[in-house]
């Protein structure tokens, strides 16, 4: 659970980038990510910086960066993504860096940002453990990330509604229903995985909560002072056993 998954090959370039982003930039999605753009951003002082892991077409990067009052950065591993978010950013006269680059080997500083967002790709990434303990060496301390995706335990009844929202055309819909019940659920991850990942990870501890189709991740960076010691499993490739973590505390759920 915790080492490496297979990678999802091909990756996201090309005429299937293309494809997914048009099937993500209908006015609806858009109108729908303009909302969480507020929401996902309630409560951050003015000036944050806002780093989206993955962001695709970079639609909520781009809506967030609407708002005015954030710097905000995407970083994706599909070069083809980076050229469609940016065109998109720049189309839209807001100001976002797109940056081509591995969640697992993230390309800044430690403790740069303070809000992390990934949506609908965590399921995607070939090193979890790593992603995860890659967001929490780039949070400044107190800062949250954000983690939504598909929740492996979404029936066949709910991933129908989920697409039915998105009011695709006919065929699409078709595509995006199967696709969704088939190789990606298969890929997801259940709360009690999401659970026991995050418990092995530099955040130990997280709020997961399940809506619809999705489930969502809330992992904070502890304070300078909460901190306690970390060894990240897969620094050490040779380590048969886990660090004890009979002292953790335990995730919630
Ligand atoms: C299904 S798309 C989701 C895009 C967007 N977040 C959305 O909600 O529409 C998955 C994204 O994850 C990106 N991705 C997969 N593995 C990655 C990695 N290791 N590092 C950064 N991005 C990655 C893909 O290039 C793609 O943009």
């Amino acid at each position: 659970m915790s080492g490496k998954r297979f990678k999802l090959v091909p990756e996201m370039e090309g005429r299937v980038a293309r494809w997914y982003a048009r099937q993500r930039g209908t006015a609806s999605q858009i109108e729908a990510w303009r909302r969480q753009a507020s929401e996902l951003t309630d409560g951050l002082p003015n000036g944050a910086t806002v780093l989206e892991v993955a962001p695709g077409p970079g639609y909520l990067a781009s809506e967030i960066a609407r708002l005015g009052r954030f710097k905000v950065i995407g970083l994706d591993v599909s070069r083809t993504f980076v050229d469609i978010a940016s065109a998109h950013a720049r189309e839209n006269g807001v100001d976002v860096e797109f940056r081509h680059g591995d969640v697992a080997r993230m390309p800044f500083e430690s403790g740069c940002f303070d809000l992390i967002i990934c949506q609908a790709a965590f399921k995607n990434f070939a090193e979890p453990l790593r992603a995860l303990d890659e967001m929490h060496r780039v949070l400044r301390a107190g800062g949250t990330a954000i983690i939504e995706d598909l929740n492996r335990d979404a029936s066949n009844a709910e991933i129908d509604q989920g697409v039915r929202g998105q009011r695709l055309s006919g065929f699409n819909a078709f595509l995006t229903r199967f696709v969704l019940r088939t190789m990606l659920r298969r890929r997801a991850y259940t709360p009690a995985q999401l659970r026991d990942l995050v418990r092995e990870s530099a955040f130990r501890t997280g709020d997961i909560r399940t809506q619809g189709i999705g489930v969502e991740v809330r992992l904070k960076k502890a304070g300078v002072n909460e901190a306690l010691p970390y060894i990240p499993r897969w620094h050490h490739p040779a380590a048969t056993r886990q660090p004890s973590t009979a002292a953790r505390p335990a995730a919630e759920s």
